[in-house]
C-alpha cells in the first residue's frame, strides 16, 4: 500500500508529544495513551448544547460545499439549495458571473424562488412583487409610488451574496466566515483528489448526472462522516456485496478479501481512505460485469490517461478507491462510481443527504450505463451499501440513549499509526484502521471547544 499512501515521518509512539495538535479540549473526547484508547462520548450525537455548537463554530466557519459548474452552465441558469441551514440561490448572471444569494426576498423575507433550478434572467418575489436580477439587483418595486427615487441607491435591497464563494476546479463552496482563508489553502491535500477527479474528464470536463439522490434519515449528521470513510465495515456489514456480489461481476473469487490500503487525515480535520480493492471504476477499470461493448472504450480511456499523466500517475487514477470527506460534511467517493455528498443536520437527531453522481462530459451510452449501474448497485436506495448503512445508523440511534457503555471507541490502529509535523489531525494508517476518523474527530474538538476558529 505504500505506492498509494506516503508514510509519515515521525512514528506516533503512545504517549507522542502532539506538539501542533494537543487536546483534547472539549469533555466529549478521552484519550488515554497508555492503552492506545480513543474514544468519542455519544453525547457528541445526542446533546442540543452540542448541535448548537456545532451550527456557531463548524458551519458557519467551515468552507461548505455548494454545487458544480456543471450545474449551471448557462449564463442565467440557477439552483436552489439549502446549505447549513440557510436557503441560497446559486446562479450564472447574464455575463456568466456566478452568485451564491440568500434565497430570502429583502422586503420581509419569505423564500423567494422556490423552484429547484431553471433559467431565469430575474427572480420575482409573489408577496409584493419585487424583481430581482440574476445578479442580485434589485430592479423593480412593484409599486407605482410610495418609494423615494434613491430608495436603493446604495444596494441596500439588493439580494445579499453569501460572504464567501471559491471554486476548485469547479467545485464551488461557500464560507459564511468572511475571515476564513482561502478555499485553496483550506482544501490543502485534498485538492489532489479533486486534480483526479477532474483530471478523468480531460478536456471534456466533469459534470453532474442529472437525477441526484436526496435522503432524510433519522441519526445525528456524523454517522455518515463516521461511515463513509470506513473500510473497517465492508468485509463485515456489506458481506453481501464484497463476498457475494462483488466476485460473481468481477469473476475473482478473492475480490473480496482484497481490502488493502491505507487511511488517514489531511490539514484541518479532512480525511480519506484510499484502497485497491478490486472492483470495478468505470474510469479505466474494465471488469467483466461491465460487458463487452464498454472494454476497448475502458481501455482506451486507461491509455489516454497513460498518455496525458504518465503511467504512474495513470495507474493511480484508474485503479485506486478514494472515499474522503472535506471536513466537516462533504464526502468524495471516486470508487464504483465518482460521486460526492452533503450531509446536513436538520435537527440534532435527523440528517439531510445529498447525493451527486458525476461523469464525463459526452461519454458514450455504454460508459454512461456502466457508471450509472455501478454507482446504483451500490450507493442507490435500493443497492448494496445504503440499507446496510441505514439499518446500522437507526440501531445507534436507538442505543445511544440506554447503552451503559457510554463512550465510543475509535481506537483501531492507535499504536501503529504514523503521524506527521506531530499533529494527530495528519495522522496516517492501514486501510482497515481508524485513524481516519481520530483526525476528523481532533478537528471536530479544536473547533467545538473555540481552541481554533479558523480565523
Ligand atoms: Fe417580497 Fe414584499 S415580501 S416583495
Ligand atoms: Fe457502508
Amino acid at each position: 500500500m505504500n505506492d498509494v499512501v506516503t508514510p509519515g515521518t515521525i512514528a506516533l509512539s503512545l504517549g507522542a508529544n502532539d506538539a501542533n495538535c494537543p487536546g483534547p479540549f472539549s469533555n466529549h473526547i478521552r484519550i488515554d495513551r497508555q492503552r492506545g484508547r480513543f474514544e468519542v462520548d455519544q453525547r457528541a450525537f445526542m446533546d442540543e448544547d452540542t448541535f448548537r455548537l456545532e451550527r456557531e463554530k463548524i458551519f458557519t466557519k467551515c468552507w461548505l460545499f455548494v454545487g458544480h459548474d456543471s450545474e449551471i452552465p448557462q449564463p442565467k441558469d440557477f439552483i436552489t439549495r439549502n446549505i447549513g441551514g440557510f436557503d441560497l440561490i446559486f446562479n450564472r448572471d447574464r455575463d456568466g458571473n456566478v452568485h451564491a444569494f440568500y434565497n430570502y426576498c429583502t422586503h420581509r423575507a419569505p423564500i423567494l424562488n422556490v423552484q429547484e433550478r431553471g433559467n431565469a434572467n430575474v427572480f420575482t418575489c409573489p408577496y409584493h412583487g419585487w424583481v430581482f436580477g440574476a445578479d442580485g439587483a434589485l430592479k423593480d418595486y412593484g409599486a407605482a409610488y410610495g418609494y423615494d427615487e434613491d430608495f436603493n441607491s446604495d444596494g441596500h435591497y439588493n439580494l445579499k451574496a453569501v460572504p464567501r464563494l471559491e471554486n476548485y476546479r469547479g467545485f464551488w463552496f461557500m464560507n459564511m466566515n468572511q475571515k476564513a482563508v482561502d478555499l485553496a489553502t483550506y482544501l490543502g491535500s485534498t485538492k489532489d483528489v479533486f486534480d483526479i477527479m477532474a483530471d478523468q474528464a480531460g478536456d471534456a470536463g466533469l459534470e453532474v448526472i442529472r437525477g441526484e439522490q436526496h435522503l432524510i434519515n433519522g441519526g445525528n449528521w456524523k454517522v455518515i462522516t463516521d461511515n463513509f470513510v470506513d473500510m473497517y465495515h465492508g468485509p463485515s456489514l456489506h458481506s453481501s456485496y464484497f463476498n457475494d456480489y462483488a466476485p460473481s461481476r468481477t469473476q475473482n473469487a478473492e475480490v473480496g478479501g482484497s481490502f488493502i490500503g491505507g487511511s488517514g487525515g489531511f490539514e484541518n480535520g479532512h480525511n480519506y481512505a484510499i484502497s485497491r480493492i478490486g472492483l470495478g471504476r468505470p474510469v479505466a477499470k474494465w471488469i467483466p460485469a461491465f460487458g463487452e461493448a464498454a472494454k476497448p472504450l475502458i481501455e482506451a480511456k486507461k491509455q489516454e490517461l497513460i498518455d496525458r499523466f504518465g503511467a504512474e500517475r495513470a495507474e493511480i487514477m484508474a485503479e485506486h478507491n478514494r472515499n474522503m470527506v472535506v471536513f466537516p460534511n462533504l464526502v468524495v467517493t471516486d470508487n464504483v462510481s465518482l460521486n460526492v455528498r452533503t450531509v446536513f443536520p436538520e435537527s440534532v437527531d435527523t440528517f439531510r443527504m445529498n447525493i451527486w453522481t458525476l461523469g464525463v462530459k459526452g461519454e458514450p451510452e455504454a460508459i454512461r450505463d456502466v457508471r450509472l449501474r455501478n454507482h446504483l448497485s451500490f450507493v442507490g436506495p435500493a443497492g448494496f451499501a445504503h440499507p446496510d448503512d441505514f439499518e446500522i445508523f437507526d440501531l445507534q440511534r436507538q442505543a445511544y440513549h440506554t447503552t451503559p457503555h457510554k463512550w465510543l471507541d475509535y481506537s483501531k490502529g492507535m499504536r501503529t499509526d504514523t503521524v506527521k509535523d506531530n499533529d494527530r489531525r495528519k495522522v496516517e494508517g492501514q486501510l482497515l484502521n481508524e485513524s481516519q476518523q481520530r483526525a476528523w474527530w481532533t478537528q471536530w474538538d479544536r473547533l467545538v471547544s473555540g481552541v481554533e476558529t479558523l480565523e
